[in-house]
């Protein structure tokens, strides 16, 4: 009922998602409630935690990314593949910081690079160091099509500058994007004009983001149609796109449908951005552009760029547009982007990304976490046929998509006006959440969505992750 799938296989994940918003199963409410007594008994620290939190920090909690149903975990430790909260809990950790822990917890090459830097040099000085350098270089030797590369202060940051080299290079106005991506939190970026019903949506006026167009995913002609029709009106600077698809490939794209999108915007004279914030040095040395082989004009870094350190982003692409970005005071082109960041390229940060980057290359780990990662999934694909619980299983390397709910899928089903999208929209949330909260009990943290991330330190422990989704697949109805 529910067969791993192939990545790129769309027809068959489409498919998939339609089954299992017909058949969609939940947790027995028995297991709900032991659930929440695990949390209330056994994190009773977390518990108290999260309610001093709440007085000074809105909402108790400051990450998206992670379960925080009934409440946040406190974590006061990482280590390999376990995380431990202030109960003293340990939890195999698939979060992977929402992305950036890629080889896993107190790696120690990491570590020890870092507490050199700190020890006998600097964390931040506002100057040059080499390590910049080193890190554009080592960028360049896996992903070509990157020619310049600079480091910004976030996936947001690099997002909101990609799509204003792109205006600034083209002299166009428009942006198109696929439907759900996620480009970070800026103004232009975390809506679409679709989404606007007022003048205002929550603290943005719609004004910022009314030239921001998305399109269904894989649907060549939606976006050559849109492109027409913005052309007319300004004319369309870029396309950008998750380059796996919204939430890290919960709704992939096809290898056809970048091959087209690469055609549509050398025909229409628009760039193609690829947003690699999750993918970059996740599936692979090269990235999502080296499985898809399509060079983008200009890509989007984070997460792992940084080693696990703070101020993690970056943007890179062809010399004649990334020089449109030249810094400092003999810089002072005509048509310069301005662009700045305290603390972006920081020695810290770009010593650790250069760490994990050359780690990655000498332990050939990409081709390790490959092969854990399609061990794990037939696991996940045996245990979800042994309980019979429909679900979406597919994987795009370390990224594993073990979907029992497919919220992402809803709009390619529904309509907004229909009737039917608000009741599978609340049935998936519950189903999400409740999901994310029983694996936690049972001792396994996911990234929240349809995604979560495999890292190389828990490649020895696979067979207990397995357990815990074991233990949560027999609590379904
Ligand atoms: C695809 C994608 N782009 C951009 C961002 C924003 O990156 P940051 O959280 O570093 O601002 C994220 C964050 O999760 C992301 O997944």
């Amino acid at each position: 009922m529910s067969k791993l799938l192939n990545e790129y296989d769309y027809d068959s994940i489409h498919a998939q998602a339609g089954e299992l918003m017909k058949h969609r199963k939940h947790l027995k409410q028995s297991a709900v409630d032991k659930y929440m007594d695990y949390f209330n008994t056994k994190c009773a620290k977390s518990k108290a935690e999260t309610l001093l939190a709440k007085e000074v920090i809105p909402g108790g909690i400051q990450h998206n990314l992670a379960n925080n149903h009934p409440f946040a975990l406190a974590i006061e430790k990482a280590d390999g593949p376990y995380l431990y909260d202030i109960d003293g809990n340990r939890y195999i950790d698939f979060l992977c910081a929402g992305g950036p822990i890629i080889l896993g917890n107190n790696y120690p090459a990491v570590r020890d690079a870092a507490v050199k830097q700190i020890v006998e040099n600097s964390s931040l000085t506002g100057l040059y160091s080499p390590y910049e350098r080193e890190l554009a270089e080592l960028i360049h030797k896996y992903m070509p099509s990157i020619e310049m590369y600079r480091s910004l202060g976030s996936g947001t940051e690099a997002d909101i500058i990609a799509i204003r080299l792109a205006r600034a290079y083209t002299g166009k106005k428009h942006i198109i994007r696929i439907m759900g991506g996620y480009h970070g939190w800026s103004d232009q970026l975390v809506y679409n004009s679709s989404s606007a019903k007022n003048d205002m949506l929550n603290g943005i006026p719609v004004d910022c983001f009314q030239n921001t167009h998305s399109v269904p995913v894989n649907d060549v002609e939606a976006l050559e149609a849109t492109i027409e029709k913005y052309e007319k009106e300004g004319g369309v600077a870029a396309f950008v796109m998750e380059a796996v698809g919204q939430d890290s490939g919960a709704v992939p794209t096809t290898k056809e449908y970048h091959r087209a999108a690469r055609e549509l915007c050398d025909k229409h004279g628009m760039l193609l951005i690829y947003d690699e914030v999750v993918t970059g040095f996740r599936l692979g040395m090269g990235g999502a552009q080296a499985i898809f082989g399509t060079h983008p004009d200009l890509t989007v870094f984070g997460k792992i760029i940084g080693g696990g350190f703070g101020s993690s982003g970056g943007i890179g692409g062809r010399k004649d547009i990334m020089s449109l970005l030249a810094a400092g005071v003999s810089a002072e082109a005509e048509n310069k982007v301005k662009v700045g960041g305290t603390l972006s390229a920081n020695p810290l940060t770009t010593l650790g990304g250069i760490t994990v980057i050359k780690e990655l290359a000498a332990k050939n780990v990409h081709a390790q976490l490959d092969k854990a990662s399609e061990y794990f999934m037939k696991g996940i694909e045996e245990i979800s046929e042994k309980y019979n619980v429909p679900a979406l299983i597919f994987h795009h390397s370390s990224i594993l998509h073990i979907d029992v709910h497919g919220l992402q899928h809803i709009p390619y089903f529904y309509k907004p006006e229909d009737p039917e999208y608000n009741v599978q929209l609340m049935d998936a949330y519950k189903n999400y959440i409740e999901f994310s909260m029983a694996l936690a009990a049972e001792g396994l943290i996911i990234a929240n969505g349809g995604k979560t991330y495999l890292p190389y330190g828990s490649i020895g422990i696979l067979d207990d992750a397995l357990d815990v989704y074991d233990r949560v697949f027999s609590q379904f109805e």
